[in-house]
């Protein structure tokens, strides 16, 4: 799981940054998700990245850089809270959207004027970045619609033969994509939560607030506010079996799944679920993946990309999950799996 742990092979870093600098595509690992990565200042390498994965031309991408020096080369009026910020949590899970100047074109930033930019921690991808000399432009490396990639395996399914190459640096140690942050406003606000939370980004700047796009009330909408982030407004990925989550007292959650497996499994489906170690053992019907263990969030993010492309290989018609609300990562989990789940919640 510890990708630092795996040597760095110094030729297949070399010829990827060649690929990059002729304006082809790499896939590289980072500490959240894979990458799709092309050259950020060169507007045909992003045309081509949008083309790979069929994605919207205007849901803008990510630039990673290698040093704090770059963040100043691509972006104007850089508040002091970058630096703040950047001390505080690269090279690692969050991305800062700032005002850009002339460097990055908008093809990269999908035609808007601010660009999000981040420094990743992992040794592969800032390899590549300092080898090649670019700014890498990369969202996750998934096909549009698909969980992001959290193994080579993941990105070879979803673009091989649309790219030129992948870095395989094993599976990614978080397995959820970075935290997004809007500097550009008076308080800094969180436009995608993830690994850096609420309480860890207040520790270092006072006032924080979550964007109201993407904060939902429980009748499972936004009250009409829309996410600022492009790509959070998307129909995000929905397995190909139907999702429910399922939330309350474990022993209650527990006994409500297998009722609700049974029935369906009465009625000709096939049935998933999603439990955790503490309760693989009390269902007694239907597919039951692991997702983790409750005592280790980390595991629950780093599984659940994963576990949902499980499930689409299983052909399963309908999944039931457990609700995973746990105290640091429990923001973002739930972001990902509501989405998956089209906000779809039993309560008991
Ligand atoms: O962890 C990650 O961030 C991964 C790895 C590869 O670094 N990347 C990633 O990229 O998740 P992607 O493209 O899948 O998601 C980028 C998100 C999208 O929701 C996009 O709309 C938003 O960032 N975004 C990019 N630039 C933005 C900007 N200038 N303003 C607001 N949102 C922006
Ligand atoms: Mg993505």
């Amino acid at each position: 799981m510890d990708v630092s742990q795996e040597p760095i092979n110094i030729e297949h870093i070399r010829e990827a940054s060649e690929i990059l600098k002729k304006g082809g595509l790499v896939a590289f690992p980072t500490e959240t998700v894979y990458g799709l990565g092309g050259d950020a200042t060169d507007k045909e390498a992003s045309k081509k990245i949008y083309q790979a994965k069929g994605r919207p031309s205007d849901n803008p991408l990510i630039v990673h850089i290698a040093k704090f020096s770059q963040l100043e080369d691509i972006s104007s009026d850089l508040p002091e809270t970058a630096r703040k910020l950047a001390d505080a949590f690269w090279p690692g899970p969050l991305t800062m959207v700032v005002n850009k100047n002339e460097v990055i074109p908008y093809e990269t930033t999908g035609g808007l004027d601010t660009v999000a930019v981040r420094m990743p921690n992992n040794p592969v991808a800032l390899a590549l970045i300092e080898e090649s000399g670019c700014m890498i432009a990369a969202p996750s490396a998934n096909t549009s619609g698909r969980p992001s990639p959290t193994k080579a395996s993941h990105v070879y399914e979803d673009l091989s033969g649309k790219i030129e190459a992948i870095l395989d640096g094993g599976s990614v140690d978080i397995g959820l994509e970075s935290t997004i942050v809007d500097l550009t406003e008076d308080v800094v606000t969180i436009l995608r939560p993830g690994y850096i939370n609420m309480e860890m980004l207040k520790e270092v700047v006072g006032q924080v607030r979550m964007d109201p796009g993407i904060v939902y009330n429980d009748k499972g909408t936004t009250g009409g506010a829309k996410p600022k982030a492009p790509g959070m407004r998307y129909k995000h990925y929905a397995p190909k079996g139907d999702l429910t989550i399922v939330s309350g007292e474990e022993d209650k959650v527990v006994s409500a799944i297998n009722e609700l497996a049974a029935q369906g499994i009465a009625a000709g489906k096939k049935v998933g679920i999603i439990a955790t170690i503490e309760t693989k053992g009390k269902y007694n019907c239907g597919e039951v993946l692991v997702i983790g263990d409750r005592t280790e969030e980390k595991s629950i993010a780093h599984n659940l990309y994963n576990i949902l492309r499980e499930f689409d290989e299983l052909d399963v018609d309908l999944i039931y999950s457990e609700s995973f609300a746990t105290p640091n990562m429990g923001q973002a989990i739930m972001n990902r799996l509501l989405k998956a789940a089209g906000q779809k919640t039993i309560e008991v």
